[in-house]
């Protein structure tokens, strides 16, 4: 059967997911606004669940009706035959996301919802599903507009920048999500020097390191939400999980991170571990301002402190401090420098070869990509 399959992402990285979805053979896609729609059939809902590393959930729509009160909502949502999708001994969860200006109460909506669905179960079979906000079996997922209710179920459950492996987070860590999307913007070729020197949790670093392997980012996760449907097809999940296993290599990259905070340390050390027990990365404790470039030419990947959720002193002074490093030590690397900082980062003061707008959960950053060329120094002083 084909479905309408939607691809939830982060503001920004919507070109890369029609990238990663190419690769997994799907080529008509459309862009909506953080978010990809395009057909498929279960066996590609789990692969975009295994696969995909800017996903943040896959929407399977299993329809779509005229409503325009509650009142329609309820009898729609009751009309559904859900024991076709899951049985009543599965916890459920309702999300809606409603852009309509008469319907404009989700958690009223999602109430409402949740009520139908609970009496279709208790009127045909004479019990009902629990509800479980935080852990539920079965999520369902609305997108209501003046006029219309699209209904879907969200095939992955917990977020899939939860990658399964129990990562610890730091204080200001990245989303894996946007971190993998920076690194998939940036065409890295997943070959030579890879260097994060303010890599705190790890972040990048676990994330270039999937990328190197061609490890799935979901290869860790032991659960998604078509489990617990009535249609999983546990012999095809297998199948392709098999396939995903078989096609994890070697590295060819040379991965390394560095934090001058020794809590930091811990945790990347921890979550590359926990990631992979026999991984190559290197983890190293140094102050960027005064240690030495490695080699003569690779990729930076960092997003330095910023002022929202560390506190920093000069955030100026510090941004114009990395600006001077990697001017003075660093020719011959491109680096990419994430930061919510829009003025600080302007204070690194080389002129970008490109910018882009993302966000980092709430949090509105500027990306900024920088070619540091040897003997131009004095080209790219204070642009
Ligand atoms: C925003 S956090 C990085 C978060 C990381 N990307 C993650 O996902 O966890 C910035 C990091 O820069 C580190 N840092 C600050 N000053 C530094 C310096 N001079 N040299 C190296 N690391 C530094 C902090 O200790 C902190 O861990």
């Amino acid at each position: 059967m084909i479905y309408t399959i939607v691809v939830k992402t982060l503001f920004g990285l919507e070109e890369v997911l029609v990238k990663e979805l190419e690769v997994l053979g799907i080529n008509d896609v459309k862009i909506l606004r953080r978010a990809v729609e395009f057909q498929g059939d279960l066996s590609m809902v789990y692969k975009c669940n295994l696969h995909l590393r800017c996903a943040l959930s896959v929407l399977v729509k299993i329809g779509q009706e005229r409503v325009e009160n509650e009142e329609q909502l309820y009898k729609y949502i009751y009309s559904i035959a859900w024991n076709d999708y899951f049985d009543l001994r599965q916890t459920i969860a309702v999300s809606v996301v409603t852009v309509s200006e008469t319907m404009n109460h989700s958690l009223f909506l999602e109430q409402k919802t949740k009520d139908a669905v609970v009496d279709y179960f208790r009127d045909k079979f004479g019990d009902r599903p629990n509800v479980d906000i935080k852990n539920p079996d079965v999520k369902i997922s609305i997108y209501l507009t003046d006029d219309t209710c699209n209904l879907y179920l969200d095939s992955s459950g917990q977020a899939l920048y939860f990658r399964g492996f129990d990562k610890e987070i730091g204080e200001a860590s990245i989303n894996e999500c946007l971190a993998a999307g920076i690194i998939q913007l940036s065409g890295w070729d997943l070959t030579g020097d890879f260097l994060d020197p303010m890599c705190g949790s790890g972040t990048f670093l676990t994330e270039a390191y999937m990328m190197a392997r061609n490890m799935p980012a979901g290869i860790s996760r032991k659960q998604f939400s078509f489990m617990n449907w009535n249609n999983f097809d546990s012999a095809e999940w297998k199948k392709i999980l098999t396939q995903a296993k078989a096609s994890i290599c070697e590295s060819k990259a040379n991965i390394m991170g560095c934090d001058i905070d020794p809590e930091a340390l811990r945790l990347s050390k921890i979550n590359l571990y926990k990631l992979d027990k026999a991984h190559d990365v290197k983890i190293v404790a140094s102050d960027f301002f005064t240690s030495k470039s490695l080699s003569e030419k690779g990729v930076i990947f960092s997003n330095p402190p910023y002022g929202t959720r560390m506190k920093l002193d000069d955030a100026n002074d510090f941004y114009k401090k990395i600006g001077d490093k990697l001017k003075f030590d660093y020719a011959g690397y491109t680096a990419w420098i994430i930061s919510s900082d829009m003025v600080a980062i302007k204070f690194v003061g080389m002129k970008p070869d490109k910018k882009w707008i993302l966000y980092n959960g709430q949090l509105e950053c500027r990306l900024h990509k920088y070619s540091i060329y040897s003997g131009s120094r004095k080209k790219q002083d204070y642009k």
